[in-house]
């Protein structure tokens, strides 16, 4: 084996297109990395499809809604013809569900319940609709986390817990067992490390109390990477705001305006302040709204034309020798752990 590098790794689920807070919150950190410095880590962008169905999905539609995300990730520009870099699904490496057995069986149901997650997502079910799968997922993320021995996993600010389940379980093994996994870096080292003081969270354009979701049924508030650039124009236009006087950034009086000058500063490229030197304390909401809009139809516009180039062999090729890869790697952190909870000699 050559000398291992860091692992970077994140995956978004596939049961619905992909939106603007999955590729901002996600997507790009581990992307812009890539690029840069993808000689210096090893990074795996992987569909977790077994997680796609914690909650009732449409299974026609999961092999399509796969591709799709695939083919999103090489036009958001994710570079595969880099070595270094993996993207793979879920479901076809079975070490993800088999160390999810073995981690279930250290995990506390009180640990499980705590997840605000799962408080969230099961308050919106009746209680038999309320699958295990949904109770203990954060379990099948930690194991395709330490599965590859990930030390950074970019992720927005509604999966922190989860990452942090991942360090307290690995932690919890390896002081039972010896040092079998790497225990992913604590997720305030992690955002300085994306150069952020802390985890996105794009709000909803209609109700920016609540972050932008796939989960929203009539998709007023959410920007789809697939919607027709005129259609989010017109979404970005008539996002909620507030009666204040003016703009300023302060999410708990302003939630709006604030979401809206983050995206200003996420998709132009410029910083947080010098996009606040432009828009603080004016007292009309309308130029900003047009600027966060032309910022959203100019990327839309690009990456749009991108996907439509996407060669779908590529991908297919790169997906057979990544998963080979992968089912490699995994397997070694599963056998190691068979053999410390005593399942092999
Ligand atoms: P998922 O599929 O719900 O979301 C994918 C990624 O997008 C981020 N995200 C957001 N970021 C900022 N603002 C928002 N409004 C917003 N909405 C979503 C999510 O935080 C996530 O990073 N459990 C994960 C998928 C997963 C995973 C993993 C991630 C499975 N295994 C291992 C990392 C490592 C999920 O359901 O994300």
């Amino acid at each position: 084996m050559g000398m291992t590098k860091p692992v970077i790794l994140t995956g978004l689920r596939a049961n619905n297109d992909l939106h603007i807070g999955n590729y901002l919150g996600a997507l790009l950190p581990l992307i812009d990395l890539a690029k840069a410095k993808g000689e210096d880590y090893q990074i795996n962008l992987f569909v977790p499809d077994l997680h796609s169905f914690t909650t009732p999905i449409d299974h026609g539609q999961l092999q399509r809604n796969i591709y799709d995300n695939l083919r999103v990730y090489v036009a958001a520009g994710l570079p595969l013809d880099n070595p270094n870099v993996h993207i793979y699904r879920q479901s076809f490496i079975p070490a993800h569900s088999e160390l999810t057995w073995i981690l279930d069986c250290f995990t506390g149901m009180g640990e499980m319940a705590r997840m605000t997650q799962y408080k969230d997502k099961s308050t919106k079910l009746s209680e038999d609709r309320i699958s295990v799968g949904l109770f203990n997922y954060p379990v099948l993320m930690a194991a395709d986390i330490l599965l590859y021995r990930a030390s950074y996993v970019p992720v927005g600010d509604d999966q922190s817990q989860h990452v942090e389940f991942a360090r307290d379980i690995a932690t919890r093994l390896n002081n039972q067992f010896g040092e079998l996994f790497t225990v992913p870096k604590p997720v305030k080292e992690q955002h300085t490390f994306f150069g952020k003081d802390q985890g996105l969270r794009i709000r909803d354009l209609g109700d920016p109390t609540k972050k932008m979701s796939k989960s929203d049924e009539t998709g007023k508030g959410v920007i789809f990477m697939t919607d027709a650039p005129d259609v989010a124009r017109k979404k970005i236009m008539s996002a909620t705001t507030d009666s204040l006087s003016g703009i300023g950034y302060d999410y708990a009086t302003q939630p709006g305006v604030s979401n809206l000058l983050d995206l200003l500063t996420l998709l132009s490229g410029r910083t947080h302040d010098d996009v606040l030197q432009e828009y603080q304390g004016a007292a009309q909401y309308g130029p900003l709204k047009a600027a966060v809009a032309d910022a959203v139809v100019a990327f839309l516009t690009d990456f749009q034309q991108r996907l439509q180039s996407v060669d779908g062999s590529v991908i297919e090729a790169k997906l057979l020798t990544s998963e080979a890869t992968m089912r490699e790697q995994a397997e070694n952190v599963l056998s190691a752990v068979q053999s410390a909870v005593g399942l092999r000699p």
